[in-house]
């Protein structure tokens, strides 16, 4: 795994924007694999800032989203479609009906899961997918658990994930204990992956990460089996 080690969290943010832009330059038509959590905002920020000097054409661009909370409606302010819509579509020139989330209404979770799966592998997975971490290790919605799925699936939420997310939401009670997530194999079928971590509470999360083993208890460290993979952090997230 490659690391970047910024000095603050915006400087992050540019790296990570320049190299999803270079995937956009390259590849017009690239499939972007996107990722919500307070996280990559700044990187979302840096791209719509681009899009907006002309800098970068998302007019061909597809996207495809780690996870959606289950059930939720998209319309509801906490879903990760609305987060998606409000903090990146709403404001650079993509086509929504090129956009992708798994739909947590749908009636039917598992059927939902596959059939989010089966689109995702057909279009080839993502030419870079942008991944944050959660304290615990996780990336999309892949808890520690003693074992990992590695298609997109329902899953239900660790406590101290529901306990992280409930400052979006007016109290725990209200964040959904499941959620629709690509799983570890429909991650690592991405061309090209970027991590972004920040802050001091994701230090034990990064260490885990970087240990040099690869374990279920740290689903990131599944991260070390692909070839192309940059951790972009900041100092507090990456020194002891
Ligand atoms: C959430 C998301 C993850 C995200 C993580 C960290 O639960 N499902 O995709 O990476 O938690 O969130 P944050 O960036 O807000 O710390």
């Amino acid at each position: 795994m490659k690391i970047i080690c910024c000095n603050n969290y915006a400087e992050m943010s540019c790296v990570g924007a320049g190299m999803v832009a270079d995937v956009i330059k390259n590849k017009p038509d690239c499939v972007l694999g996107l990722a919500t959590g307070s996280t990559p905002e700044g990187l979302y920020a840096e791209l719509i800032s681009m899009c907006d000097k002309g800098e970068l054409d998302f007019s061909a661009v597809t996207t495809v989203n780690l996870d959606e909370y289950y059930p939720i409606s998209p319309e509801n302010e906490q879903s990760y479609r609305y987060f998606m819509n409000t903090k990146l579509f709403d404001h650079v020139n993509i086509d929504k009906a090129n956009t992708y989330v798994p739909d947590g209404s749908a009636a039917d979770a598992a059927a939902e899961a596959a059939r989010y799966e089966a689109f995702v592998r057909g279009l080839g997975g993502a030419d870079i997918q942008i991944l944050g971490i959660g304290r615990n290790g996780h990336i999309a919605f892949n808890e520690p658990a003693e074992a990992l799925h590695p298609a997109t699936h329902v899953t239900a939420l660790t406590a101290d994930t529901i306990d992280a997310n409930a400052r979006f939401f007016a109290s725990a009670d209200e964040v959904p204990t499941k959620a629709l997530t690509m799983g570890m194999g429909t991650i690592l079928s991405a061309k090209k992956i970027i991590i972004l971590a920040n802050g001091k509470g994701k230090r034990e999360a990064v260490k885990a990460m970087l240990a040099g083993t690869v374990s279920t208890s740290c689903p990131a460290s599944f991260l070390n089996l692909h070839a192309d993979v940059t951790l972009i952090c900041d100092r507090d997230a990456y020194e002891g």
